[in-house]
């Protein structure tokens, strides 16, 4: 990861709406080829962030770098490497899809009917981009907007809460997408989001923000193994009252919780197979035992101390 090539950058990021200090020294290198997650509450400064990347706003302190290009001294330049969707894309809705890929297109420079028709295909909207947009569902509009925002080939792509409104396979037909333009493309891209679970599934790193601070950056793998130097494991145990009498009189320092007749005990790899014996010892019946993985959910609790989750 660290010989790829940094194509979006923020450096020391500080923005004030009056007094209020709202986004303070927020720092992150975004690489080639990654989806990089911006995690983090309603109100901890995400879309604030996105708009003083994308040159919506003004930056108070800081910079930020697109494809090499400064912000502010290379506007032009650097704008002419990002694409982005902030809040909803806009559209003419009583015209058809490919219409306004030709209208977008146009704003931009020349209209490039080849790089049209692979976009298309690229978010697979093939069959209806004749349609006009006021027909098409809230999943169709997003690809549509993502769309237009890759026409010009950007090296970083931005996409501010994109699931927000999507159900279940909109989202995925989404983390498609996403998956296959960075991973195949190599193209960046950035997608904040106040969901777990879905960043869980789409990005390789993630950055979590709260209060318009950084907290952390780090990768999914590292976010969810982290501090876990001696794992936990649940055992699945029968009838749960002598069980849990037992283990607390045989092993109290293990013991971790439970729920049901299920007991998460604290154990290495290597000592699992004795934990087992101690617990046929006492004479109890495993039907099981499994490896505990920290979620990222536990890890953003551990990290943020808790409070305005969202699963
Ligand atoms: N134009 C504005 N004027 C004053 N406060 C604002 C403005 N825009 C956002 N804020 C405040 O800044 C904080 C961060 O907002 P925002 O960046 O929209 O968070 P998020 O996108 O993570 O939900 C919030 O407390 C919000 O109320
Ligand atoms: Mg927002």
């Amino acid at each position: 990861m660290n010989e790829k090539k940094v194509v979006l950058k923020a450096e020391k990021l500080n923005k004030h709406f009056g007094k209020k200090h709202i986004i303070k020294d927020v720092s992150f290198d975004v690489f080639e080829g990654e989806i990089f997650g911006f995690l983090g509450p309603n109100g901890s400064g995400k879309t604030t962030t996105i708009k003083m990347i994308m040159g919506l706003l003004d930056i108070d302190t800081g910079f930020v770098q697109i494809g090499g290009f400064d912000r502010e001294k290379n506007f032009e330049d650097s704008l002419a490497q990002i694409g982005g969707i902030i809040e909803n894309p806009d559209t003419y809705s009583y015209l058809s899809g490919y219409k306004n890929l030709e209208i977008y297109s146009r704003l931009r420079g020349k209209v490039d009917k080849t790089r049209i028709a692979e976009v298309i295909k690229l978010v697979g909207l093939e069959k209806r981009i004749m349609d006009k947009v006021k027909t098409y569902s809230l999943g169709m509009k997003q690809r549509l907007g993502l769309a237009q925002a890759i026409l010009h080939h950007p090296k970083v792509l931005v996409l501010d809460e994109p699931t927000n409104g999507l159900d279940p396979a909109g989202i995925k037909e989404l983390r498609d997408i996403l998956k296959y333009l960075s991973h195949e493309e190599g193209i960046a891209v950035f997608v904040s989001s106040h969901i777990l679970s879905e960043m869980e599934l789409l990005c390789d790193r993630v950055c979590i923000i709260d209060a318009g601070k950084v907290l952390k950056t780090e990768s999914i793998g590292q976010i969810t193994d982290s501090g876990n130097n001696e794992s936990d494991y649940e055992f699945i145990i029968g009838d749960e009252s002598v069980a849990l009498q037992k283990i607390q009189e045989i092993m109290p320092e293990r013991y971790r919780s439970n729920t049901q007749n299920k007991f998460i005990l604290a154990a290495n790899e290597e000592e699992v197979p004795e934990v087992i014996k101690m617990l046929c010892s006492a004479d109890l019946k495993i039907f099981g035992v499994i490896p505990s993985v920290r979620t990222l959910e536990q890890s953003f609790m551990e990290i943020t101390g808790g409070g305005n989750v969202i699963v």
